[in-house]
C-alpha cells in the first residue's frame, strides 16, 4: 500500500494520544478525520492540522450510540473520499475492583473499548476490501497484556482488543489489510492524571513515583505513541500483521517491580 494520499480515521482524536496521532498523520500528508464527542477540542485539532498545511475534517460522535460506528466510517468515506487507515484509539477507564465495578461501568467500558472498536473495524474492512488495501491500528494497553489491580473492566477490554487484532489480521491478510496494535505503558495524558487523582495524595508526588517504577524512569509523550501507530500503518510495516508493539519504556520486559 502506497503511503501517498491516504485517508485516516482516528477515533478519540480530540485529545491525548488520538490528537497526537491525528497531528502526526496530518503532518505527513494524509487526510485525517478527527472524531470524538468534544466539539470545541475536535475543531481545534482540525484547525491546527490545517494551519500546518494538512487536510482534516471533524466528525462529532459518541461511539456508545447504536449505529454511530457504521455512520462514522460512511461519513469519512463520503467527506474524504475513502478510508485507508483506521486508528481505533478512543478508550475509557474506570479504577475499580470487580466487586466495586457497577454494571454501568462494565457495560460502558465494553461499549467504547471493545464494541465500538469491533463495529468500526468491521465497517472499515468492508470499505478497505473494495479498495484492495488498508491498515488498522488498535490502541490497546500494557494492561491488556498483564493484569492490573483495581482495573478489571479496563484490563478485560484491552485483552479483548488484542484478540480482535489477532483474529482480524488472520481473517483479512489475503485482502491486503493489516491489523496491529500498540500497547502503551504510562503516557502522560488526561487518562493518567485521572488515575493518579483517583489514588489521592499529592499529584506531583504520585507522578514522580509512577515514573520511578518505569525502566526508562519517565512517562512518554502522546507523540511517542503516535509515531509507533504511524509506523504500523505505513508501508515500512508492510509484512507486519496480527501483532502488537509495546510502547512502555521497558515495562513489559520486566517480570515485576523494576528496582
Ligand atoms: N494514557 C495512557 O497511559 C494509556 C496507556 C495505555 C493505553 N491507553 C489508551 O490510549 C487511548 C487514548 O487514551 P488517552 O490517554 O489519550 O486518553 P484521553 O486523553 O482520555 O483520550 C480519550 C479519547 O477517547 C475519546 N472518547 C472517550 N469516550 C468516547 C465516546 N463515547 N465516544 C467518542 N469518543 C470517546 C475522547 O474524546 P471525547 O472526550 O471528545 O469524546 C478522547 O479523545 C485509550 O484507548 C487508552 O485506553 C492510554
Amino acid at each position: 500500500m502506497s503511503d501517498d494520499r491516504r485517508v485516516v480515521l482516528v477515533t478519540g482524536s480530540t485529545t491525548g494520544i488520538g490528537e497526537a496521532c491525528a497531528r502526526v498523520f496530518g503532518g505527513c500528508g494524509d487526510a485525517v478525520m478527527v472524531a470524538g464527542r468534544h466539539v470545541a477540542r475536535g475543531r481545534a485539532v482540525v484547525d491546527a492540522i490545517r494551519a500546518a498545511g494538512g487536510r482534516a475534517e471533524f466528525a462529532p460522535v459518541d461511539l456508545r450510540v447504536a449505529g454511530a460506528c457504521d455512520a462514522l466510517v460512511a461519513e469519512t468515506v463520503a467527506r474524504l473520499g475513502g478510508l485507508h487507515v483506521l486508528v481505533n484509539n478512543a478508550g475509557i477507564l474506570y479504577s475499580a475492583s470487580a466487586v466495586d465495578t457497577t454494571d454501568e461501568q462494565w457495560l460502558e467500558t465494553m461499549a467504547v473499548n471493545v464494541n465500538a472498536l469491533f463495529y468500526l473495524s468491521r465497517a472499515a474492512v468492508r470499505q478497505m476490501r473494495g479498495q484492495g488495501r488498508g491498515a488498522i491500528v488498535n490502541v490497546a494497553s500494557e494492561w491488556g497484556l498483564n493484569g492490573e489491580p483495581n482495573h478489571v473492566a479496563y484490563c478485560a477490554s484491552k485483552g479483548a482488543v488484542l484478540q480482535i487484532t489477532r483474529c482480524m489480521a488472520l481473517d483479512h491478510a489475503r485482502d491486503g489489510i493489516r491489523v496491529n496494535a500498540v500497547c502503551p505503558g504510562e503516557i502522560h495524558t488526561r487518562m493518567v492524571d485521572e488515575i493518579l487523582a483517583h489514588k489521592g495524595g499529592d499529584a506531583g508526588e504520585n507522578l514522580r513515583a509512577l515514573a520511578a517504577g518505569i525502566p526508562m524512569r519517565r512517562l512518554a509523550s502522546p507523540e511517542e505513541v503516535a509515531w509507533c501507530v504511524h509506523f504500523l500503518a505505513s508501508e515500512r510495516a508492510s509484512y507486519v500483521t496480527g501483532t502488537h508493539l509495546s510502547v512502555d519504556g521497558g515495562n513489559d520486559a520486566t517480570a515485576g517491580p523494576y528496582p
